[in-house]
């Protein structure tokens, strides 16, 4: 089960606080959100996903967290200052401005007016002055990915730890794009967070890595709870390829709003390594790369055996963090009928990625008994690292089920009068609505098997 609609999502996120506008007491800012309580868990909880799938599970695949401000020349040479723009056109009669592919007909969208510009390209980066004096030019560009810096610490990375082909380097965090039309809620932000692998090939095997990469993501989404029958595959055609790219595969999902990019799989080839390189000439770079004298690197690697140094082809998948929230609680979104006539919402997450893993909640409210005893099992829950569990004493069980069936808890756990006597809980799963009894002590092992299911 999905949404119908975008609108079901966006109340969700407000009315349990996952996701606010951002700024909205001063009327918003188009294009920015802030994750509330919930959504801050949720994120990290998909953002751990991602590391522990990409780093911790590879060896030959380092973490990274550079800095957002970028000097100009990086993204000089890495070809954005040139070509990162969406072609626009300017409605002289009311002033806005909208992206091309938008404009039907002609017509402004919004007062219908033909007296348009001609489309001209709009850049797509951030600038802000860097130091006391804003001269116009001392000045930084917020990236609008993240991968630019995993190129230029490539030769950081492989001196420190001594890597060779194939080997990747992940990063995970903020990037910025003035986008024109932000819009359909987290899927098109100004500000927005990716998770990024640049994976660095040796030449030739570049086709092949490129769909095993492929694979492996459509694989992660699964395990993410979006399956494969709503993800598609797109190729990319020639003509709307990046700049550095030669193939890219966009991963596609059924959001609400239509089907639309999730991740794209690129291969960049040598264009990167080989743009932020200084003495070009000295290596074998297939890519087209502006020729650089303001660098002082050598972005290569020598090969073990024959000495020769190679610019290795990277493979790069890149998956936006808030369109995967969006995927998520599209896909684990159900409204169900209950028996009774009465309707329940839930979410179905998968257990590591709900922001709540178990709600502890004694059957009456501030029963120092209860409480006590509901107490020490929320702490002995909460030491197991599983993520947040909560100690719910609002004496309304039917209410607090409710609540956590909505924010997607796997586990209520009830104790009641009978706990004191046999210690023993009951424990509702959220899916099935089946409760059980069990065992205190043997509490942390049943949420720890759910957690990791
Ligand atoms: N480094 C490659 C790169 O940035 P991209 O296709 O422009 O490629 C990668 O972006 C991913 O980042 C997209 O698949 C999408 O999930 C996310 N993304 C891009 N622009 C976004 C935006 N304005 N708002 C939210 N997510 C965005």
């Amino acid at each position: 089960m999905t949404a119908k609609t975008m609108d079901e999502l966006v109340a969700l996120c407000k009315r349990r606080g996952f996701i606010f506008q951002s700024g909205e007491i001063y009327g918003g800012l188009q294009g920015m959100y802030d994750y509330g309580p919930l959504g801050v868990e949720l994120k990290n909880n998909l953002k751990r996903a991602w590391w522990n799938a990409m780093v911790y599970e590879n060896d030959n695949i380092e973490g990274l967290d550079a800095a957002i401000l970028s000097n100009p020349l990086v993204l000089k040479h890495s070809g954005h200052e040139d070509t990162f723009s969406d072609p626009m056109v300017d409605c002289k009669s009311c002033q806005a401005r909208w992206r091309a592919d938008l404009v039907e007909d002609s017509k402004c969208p919004a007062c219908k007016s033909t007296d348009l510009t001609d489309p001209r390209p709009f850049n797509l980066m951030f600038k802000t002055s860097v130091g006391p004096v804003d001269d116009g030019k001392s000045f930084a560009y917020l990236r609008p990915e993240t991968a630019q810096q995993i190129f230029t610490n490539f030769k950081n990375v492989v001196d420190s730890t001594a890597k060779s082909l194939p080997f990747g380097i992940a990063q995970i965090g903020k990037a910025f794009r003035n986008e024109i039309t932000p819009r359909n809620f987290i899927f098109r932000v100004r500000e927005f967070e990716q998770m990024e692998l640049e994976f660095f090939v040796v030449p030739g095997t570049d086709e092949e890595w490129h769909n095993k990469w492929v694979k492996s993501r459509v694989n992660w989404w699964e395990d993410q709870g979006v399956p494969e029958s709503s993800l598609e595959l797109y190729e990319v055609p020639g003509d709307e390829l990046a700049h550095y790219s030669k193939r890219t595969v966009d991963i596609m999902y059924k959001f609400p709003h239509g089907v639309e990019e999730l991740e794209g799989i690129a291969n960049r080839t040598d264009f990167d390594l080989g743009s932020h390189t200084k003495n070009q000439d000295e290596l074998e770079i297939s890519a087209d790369v502006m020729p650089n004298k303001a660098s002082n690197s050598k972005l290569a690697i020598q090969d073990i055996e024959t000495k020769k140094w190679v610019v290795p082809y990277v493979i790069e998948p890149s998956a936006g963090v808030d369109r995967g929230i969006l995927a998520i609680l599209n896909e684990s979104y159900e409204v169900q009928e209950l028996d009774s006539g009465k309707e329940r919402t839930v979410l179905h997450l998968k257990p590591h990625l709900s922001p709540i893993k178990a709600a502890v909640i004694p059957l009456k409210k501030n029963n120092e008994d209860l409480v006590k005893t509901a107490s020490d099992l929320k702490k002995a829950l909460q030491k197991l690292n599983l993520g947040r569990v909560v100690l719910e004493n609002s004496g309304n069980i039917g209410k607090s089920y409710r609540r956590h069936d909505e924010i997607g808890t796997p586990l209520c756990i009830t104790i009641d009068f009978d706990t004191l006597e046999d210690g023993s809980a009951t424990i509702r799963d959220r899916d099935s609505m089946k409760q059980e009894r069990v065992s205190l002590d043997l509490i942390p092992e049943y949420l720890t098997k759910v957690i990791n299911s």
